[in-house]
């Protein structure tokens, strides 16, 4: 038996701050009020681990790098005819277009906070630099249409992994959190040791800066 590093340790951090953080933004944006400091506060978060996410999609372990998503039709195709190779240890085609259809309807989401407007007492930082027709239509897609988007793509997300669990018996979650897939062919593994950690910590930090730099562009 083969034991092969799968997701590295910055995407699985990046995957379960993620989670935590889109959980809280939901929690603080139905409770308005103080609880709004808070929502903006995770909205940055999720921008800063979105930005770091791009990075890491081409800087990364093998199975993170988005060169290495099944994105052809030719996979989409294998996968569903059922002749995906056992080896591929990653994403496969449909969770590979999942992902990114997630992590841009987020990225979406939470820059329309940053111009959002609900005309009583919150404003997103950036709301002053654009025109008011922008601002109408960020709030409605923030507050309405990119939220049930976000929340059904999570939804089949959690769904699609338990399918995965009762159809093909295959528990995806453990590697996500211990990083390792096993199988009985050898194959290529994520490089995940404390070299690349520490380029991943230096994304992170250019990740903060840089949306640091966003949310004051207006002060
Ligand atoms: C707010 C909710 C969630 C969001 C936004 C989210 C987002 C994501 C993203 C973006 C990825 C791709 C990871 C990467 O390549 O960087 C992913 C993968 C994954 N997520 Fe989630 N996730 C959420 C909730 C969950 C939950 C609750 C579970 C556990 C039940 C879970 C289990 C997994 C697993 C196992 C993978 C790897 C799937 C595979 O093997 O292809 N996720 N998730």
């Amino acid at each position: 038996m083969y034991v092969i590093r799968t997701w590295d340790l910055p995407t699985r951090l990046f995957h379960w701050a993620l989670v935590l953080c889109v959980t809280g933004l939901f929690i603080t944006g139905n409770m308005g009020g103080d609880a709004m400091r808070w929502h903006f506060f995770l909205g940055y978060t999720v921008l800063t681990l979105l930005l770091f996410r791009f990075f890491w999609g081409w800087l990364g372990g093998y199975w993170s790098r988005f060169a290495h998503f099944p994105l052809s039709p030719r996979s989409v195709v294998a996968y569903l005819s059922g002749r995906w190779p056992e080896t591929h240890l990653g994403h496969n085609p449909l969770g590979s277009y999942s992902v990114l259809l997630m992590l841009l309807a987020l990225a979406v989401q939470a820059v329309a906070g940053l111009i959002s407007d609900d005309e009583i007492a919150t404003h997103g930082p950036l709301s002053i630099l654009v025109s008011g027709d922008w601002v109408s239509l960020a709030t409605s897609w923030h507050t309405q249409i990119g939220k049930f988007l976000v929340l059904g793509l999570i939804g089949l997300h959690v769904a699609a992994i338990v399918v995965y669990k009762v159809s093909k018996g295959l528990s995806l979650v453990p590697p996500m959190i211990h990083g390792d897939k096993t199988l009985n062919l050898p194959t290529v593994s994520s490089a995940d040791g404390w070299r690349e950690r520490l380029w991943a910590l230096a994304m992170l930090i250019w990740s903060i800066s840089l949306v640091w730099v966003l949310v004051h562009m207006a002060d």
